[in-house]
Order: structure tokens, then C-alpha cells, then sequence
């Protein structure tokens, strides 16, 4: 008997069907909605594998209702959304798509850099609602990429091809991380800073690290205050990393100059969040993965675990609590 795997949102039919040879498919059939929580629950009841994306939220509830589970495909290198510690507990191999996105997500970190440093969005607003009256000595200036230093939290492969970027740029960059890495440092001319420190002298903050206990509401009303007032903060790697609302009072009072958001504590984030009504924010819809080519292979990586684990063999790219 083939063993079942439950597919949480409809995925392209051509990367299904070499999974469809080795597993009975269920699939949650849209493409933008979250599956239920009540669905989840009950599609879990009797499944070996489950195919998930980053709004799925696996947890000891979900793991109870699976007690045949084995297998949990992410479609996602982030994995905070599940208790990886939980699913090690009873044994079960959750596995992610590091690498495939690094360039793709360093290309969207870099273009939010620029489009927040230059008020692109608003450029473009101001020009469709006819507010392009004339050309203006000081109008629609914003703050220049080239040269700027930048600070980078968080060094991991995303961090160094955003890095790879910011050298074409001539920035001078400042990097946090958990380990020094001295061969890059060589190798670019970057240099390690403590938190502070990276926050007090750059001029764009980019935030690149994971999700985790240790980083929520990493970025709060001291860090903010920290930054120079014409500093920019750019965060691309999970919303709860920093704390909305010091970010909003922060933005407001302009004690920081602009913010570049391409995640939020709450996804999608609310029409009525705060932070939209500010018009020194660009906001995104969490796209730094989103190019067909690079999802894709997001994909394809899942049905590679799949197909391995069915036969019998160890899923690449196994995360681990
Ligand atoms: C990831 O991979 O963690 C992204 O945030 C989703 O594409």
C-alpha cells in the first residue's frame, strides 16, 4: 500500500505527478487560501507525509492529530511555523529549500533597500495621482544606496549575497551574527560589529536572521532608538523580529527615517495595521522568494524529499530544533 501525503495548497500538477507514482495525494485545492484549521486537523488524521507552506501552522495540536506522520516537506527555508522540536520527539523528519532562494531573496532584500531609500512607491503614487506638478529642486529626493553604509543582522548565505550586492554598490558594510566570519570579513572588506554599534552607524539596517525565541522582538523601542534618525530599517526575514509597535512610534515621531517591509507579525498584515498609514513605510506581501523559477525549485526540492523518504531513503536538507 502506498503511504498518503496531504498536500496543504494546491501545487502545479506536473510537480505532483511523479509524487502521485509513490504516494496516495490529498491536496488542500487553492492556490490562495490557507488550508482551515479544522481541515488540517482532520486531513492529518492518517497521513505519512505533509506538504506544507509557511502560513500552516504545525504544532502539538497538528502532531497529536498525526500519529502517523513521518515526513513534513517545507516549502520554505524558514521553519518557525513548525515545532521542529516536537515533530523530533516523535520522530518525525521535517525537511525545508535552503539555497535555492539565497539570490532570489538577496535580489528582493536589495530592491526593497533601494525602493525604501529612494521612496520609489511614493514616487510612482504621486505621479499616477497627479501630484507631478513640476520638477522640483527638493522633490521626491530620498537617500542615496550608493555609498551608504549597511548593516546587516544576521550573516547567513542570504546575508552574503545581499553583501556580494552591497560591494557593487560601494557600501561600506557592518555585519551581526552569531560567529564571526573572518574569511568573508578577507574576502570583502566587511566588519563585524556588535548590535549597537552596527545600529548607531548605518545607514540602512537589514534584518536577515531566523525566527526564534532567541530573536523575537529583537528589534525593539532601545534598538530603534539606537539608529541614527536618518536610518533606514529593512526587513525581509520574519515580521515578529521586530516590534511593531515601537517601530510605528519610531516612524511616526521620525526618530528613525523610513522602514521597508516585506514581512509582518501578522499574515497577511491587517488593511487596518497601523504601519500602513505611515508614508515613510513600503510594504511588501512577503516576496522574497517569489520569482516562478525560484519557487519552482522550492517545489521541486519537496517532491525530492518525498521521493526519497517513500523510497526509503534520507530526505536532503533536514532541519533539526
Ligand atoms: C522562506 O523561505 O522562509 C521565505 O520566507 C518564504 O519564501
Amino acid at each position: 500500500m502506498k503511504p498518503t501525503v496531504y498536500i496543504c495548497r494546491e501545487m502545479p500538477e506536473e510537480l505532483i505527478a511523479p509524487v502521485r507514482e509513490h504516494y496516495e495525494v490529498r491536496m488542500w485545492e487553492s492556490t490562495s487560501e490557507a488550508v482551515p484549521r479544522d481541515v488540517l486537523l482532520r486531513e492529518v488524521a492518517d497521513v505519512d507525509a505533509l506538504w506544507t507552506v509557511i502560513s500552516d501552522q504545525i504544532d502539538e495540536e497538528v502532531l497529536n492529530a498525526a500519529p502517523s506522520l513521518q515526513l513534513i516537506v517545507n516549502m520554505a527555508v524558514g521553519y518557525n511555523h513548525i515545532d521542529v522540536q516536537a515533530a523530533a520527539a516523535r520522530n518525525i523528519i521535517v525537511t525545508n529549500t535552503p539555497d535555492v532562494l539565497t539570490e532570489t531573496t538577496a535580489d528582493l532584500a536589495f530592491a526593497l533597500l533601494m525602493a525604501t531609500g529612494r521612496d520609489l512607491i511614493g514616487a510612482e503614487n504621486a505621479l499616477r495621482e497627479g501630484r507631478w506638478t513640476s520638477w522640483e529642486p527638493l522633490g521626491f529626493t530620498g537617500t542615496d544606496v550608493y555609498g551608504a553604509t549597511l548593516g546587516i543582522i544576521g550573516m547567513g548565505r542570504i546575508g552574503e549575497a545581499v553583501l556580494r550586492r552591497a560591494k557593487g554598490f560601494d557600501m561600506d558594510v557592518l555585519y551581526h551574527n552569531r560567529n564571526r566570519k573572518s574569511e568573508m570579513e578577507d574576502m570583502y572588506g566587511c566588519r563585524y560589529a556588535e548590535l549597537s554599534d552596527l545600529l548607531a552607524s548605518s545607514d540602512y539596517v537589514l534584518i536577515l536572521v531566523p525566527y526564534s525565541e532567541e530573536t523575537k522582538g529583537m528589534i525593539g523601542e532601545k534598538q530603534l532608538s539606537e539608529m541614527k534618525e536618518t536610518g533606514i530599517l529593512i526587513n525581509v526575514a520574519r515580521g515578529g523580529i521586530v516590534d511593531e509597535d515601537a517601530l510605528y512610534d519610531a516612524l511616526r515621531t521620525k526618530k528613525i527615517h523610513a522602514a521597508g517591509l516585506d514581512v509582518f507579525e501578522t499574515e497577511p498584515v491587517p488593511l487596518d495595521h497601523p504601519l500602513l498609514t505611515l508614508p515613510n513605510v513600503t510594504v511588501l506581501p512577503h516576496i522574497g522568494s517569489a520569482t516562478v523559477k525560484t519557487r519552482k525549485a522550492m517545489m521541486k526540492l519537496n517532491v525530492e524529499a518525498l521521493l526519497a523518504f517513500a523510497q526509503g531513503e534520507e530526505p536532503n536538507h533536514q532541519v533539526r530544533g
